[in-house]
């Protein structure tokens, strides 16, 4: 049985995961840090989405189970990237989406439509106790609104408006929202790259 640690205490994302691990629910466990007692504080403080990844990956790893963490964040070009790895605490000590998302749009007041251009990243992280590691990387493009439009989801998505399917990613349904995102597309890269590791280990 292989024993993967997901570097939360997230019970919705444990789910998420157990979902796109079900084909593999003979061979694979998925535990929570709650699940295996681990009470350290994880300190992400890596300047890229890639190294808090590895961070919050590499606690479980070191106490020999299989770690995965992802690490997320928007991406302004007017904004010279920002606000990146700081897009939870953008509007400092006590930030909320509200106010993250009063700053993004205050920041952004004079720039035209064509400049408003932004992406969503995520990296995950799959850590190995012996040290080892393989990160995937999952993007979605969109551009910033003048205002919030819709109701669902959380952080800048009322903001971030996608193209493809003319809705802000607040007006997407959790599973349309999925298909498209870069957290979907990062987790099911990183689906498929375990498999193939569980094919050459081969337990
Ligand atoms: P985390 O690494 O998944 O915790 O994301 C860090 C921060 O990035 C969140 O607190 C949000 O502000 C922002 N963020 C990440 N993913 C999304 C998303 O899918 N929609 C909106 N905001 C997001």
């Amino acid at each position: 049985m292989y024993k993967i640690v997901l570097a939360s205490r997230n019970k919705k994302k444990i789910r998420e995961l157990e979902t796109l691990l079900a084909d593999l629910s003979s061979k694979v466990q998925v535990l929570s840090l709650d699940d295996i007692g681990y009470t350290e504080d994880i300190i992400e403080d890596g300047d890229t989405f890639s190294e808090n990844s590895r961070i919050k990956a590499t606690g479980p790893a070191r106490l020999g189970y299989i770690g995965i963490a992802d690490d997320s964040g928007l991406c302004v070009d007017a904004l010279d990237g920002a606000p990146g790895v700081y897009s939870a605490r953008f509007s400092g000590e006590g930030a909320t989406d509200g106010s993250n998302n009063e700053k993004l749009l205050s920041l952004l007041e004079n720039v035209p439509d064509e400049k408003r251009t932004a992406r969503f990243c995520t990296v995950v992280t799959c850590a190995f106790p012996d040290g080892t590691d393989f990160q995937v990387e999952g993007v979605c493009e969109g551009t910033i609104l003048h205002a919030a439009d819709g109701e669902g989801g959380f952080g800048y998505d009322p903001l971030f408006y996608y193209a493809p399917l003319k809705k802000t990613f607040a007006a997407l349904s959790a599973d349309e929202k999925n298909a498209v995102s870069h957290r979907g597309k990062a987790m099911r890269g990183f689906v498929e790259k375990f498999k193939e590791y569980i094919l050459k280990t081969g337990e």
